[in-house]
């Protein structure tokens, strides 16, 4: 049997209202809602890497803000080592806000460009009253030594580091509450390729080190698979497909995962020529279509994909997808060989 999760979405959907337009005043409509999570299903376990991958709009950083607790979703809810977090005592609430951290990916904005990095350090520390004050200088050094930062960047404001020390110097912020979990939300989407190489690596190696269990949303699927253990492909707000990463990037088990992969490289935000995952338009969240929300797209879809929304079901060992379409991808003997 497996452990429990550590963290676990059950049936989690979000959405936005938009502005009442005038029409909606004049005809008595509610206004409009944008469905960004559509009955989310999704584990996190104990020490992993979990990739979070998809097309822009498909409800990647709302999932992230909803495990983290920046939004509270509409429907369903969000378990962390066994409770659901919307429901914790105050004490126990604080504790979560320092066990789960979330690192974003603009430094510029998330760091307050006033603050030194002591500062920014020291009020991390003392927020949760990590270390007795006459501690804190020693944590702060052995803090950016974690990052690989000189002691010396304590003294220095936000504005003197490149983009790469500046998510450093994130990471050092999260870390300081010793967390368990980090949630990166784009991580090294707005650095350099060789400055993403630099900060993939030492989260990898934090993560060994200090034994995190990271949550990893990203448009860049061989990032992805790089440093993944299990991969969620999620489209229109609905996680699609789970897997161990090996498996689902060999043998994709859900038609979207298999157009997203086949669409890869284009997918990076950097490439001006971003084709599309799948053939035609992207379905308008406002309003989702009926039965499987990637019948709009799928060349397999029949007359079962337009009248039943399919749910996650096993197809291999810690592998999942909804789709009708149980043979989709099925490994046969030559694909295994092949592995
Ligand atoms: N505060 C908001 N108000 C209205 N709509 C929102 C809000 N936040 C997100 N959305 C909408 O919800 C959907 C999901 O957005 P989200 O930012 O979660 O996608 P994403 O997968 O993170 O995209 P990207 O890859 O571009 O970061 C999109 O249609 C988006 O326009
Ligand atoms: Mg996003």
């Amino acid at each position: 049997m497996r452990d429990m999760p550590l963290i676990s979405v059950e049936g989690v959907s979000k959405r936005f209202r938009l502005p009442r337009t005038a029409s909606d005043i004049l005809t008595g409509r509610p206004p409009a809602a944008v469905h960004a999570l559509n009955n989310v299903d999704l584990e996190v376990h104990r020490g992993e890497t979990l990739g979070i991958v998809g097309e822009s709009g498909c409800g990647k950083s709302t999932l992230a803000r909803c495990l983290v607790r920046l939004l509270e979703p509409d429907e369903g809810l969000v378990r962390f080592d066994g409770k659901d977090i919307g429901l914790l005592p105050q004490a126990e609430r604080r504790a979560f806000n320092r066990r789960v951290q979330m690192i974003f990916q603009d430094p510029y904005s998330s760091l307050n460009p006033r603050m030194s990095v002591r500062q920014v350090l020291s009020e991390a520390l003392s927020v949760h009253a990590m270390r007795p004050k006459a501690d804190i200088p020693a944590r702060i050094t052995e803090l950016l030594g974690l990052v690989r930062l000189p002691a010396d960047a304590a003294n220095r404001y936000p504005h003197e580091f490149s983009g790469g020390q500046r998510q450093r110097i994130g990471i050092a912020r999260a870390l300081a509450v010793e967390p368990e979990v980090l949630v990166a939300d784009e991580l090294v989407s707005a650095l350099d390729v060789s400055v993403q190489a630099q900060v993939i690596n030492l989260l990898l190696d934090l993560q060994e080190r200090l034994k995190l269990t990271v949550v990893f949303v990203a448009h860049d699927l061989r990032l992805v698979r790089h440093i993944s253990h299990r991969v969620a492909v999620m489209y229109l707000g609905k996680v699609v497909e789970t897997g161990p990463t090996e498996a689902l990037f060999a043998t994709p088990r859900h038609p979207y995962s298999k157009a997203l992969l086949d669409a890869a490289p284009e997918l990076d935000p950097a490439r001006q020529t971003r084709v599309a995952a799948a053939r035609g338009e992207l379905p308008n969240p406002l309003d989702l279509p009926t039965g499987c929300l990637f019948n709009t797209r799928c060349p397999f879809a029949f007359e079962r994909c337009f009248a039943e929304r399919p749910n996650l079901s096993n197809r291999g060992p810690a592998h999942f997808a909804a789709c009708h379409l149980t043979d989709f991808g099925k490994p046969t003997p030559a694909t295994i060989a092949a592995q």
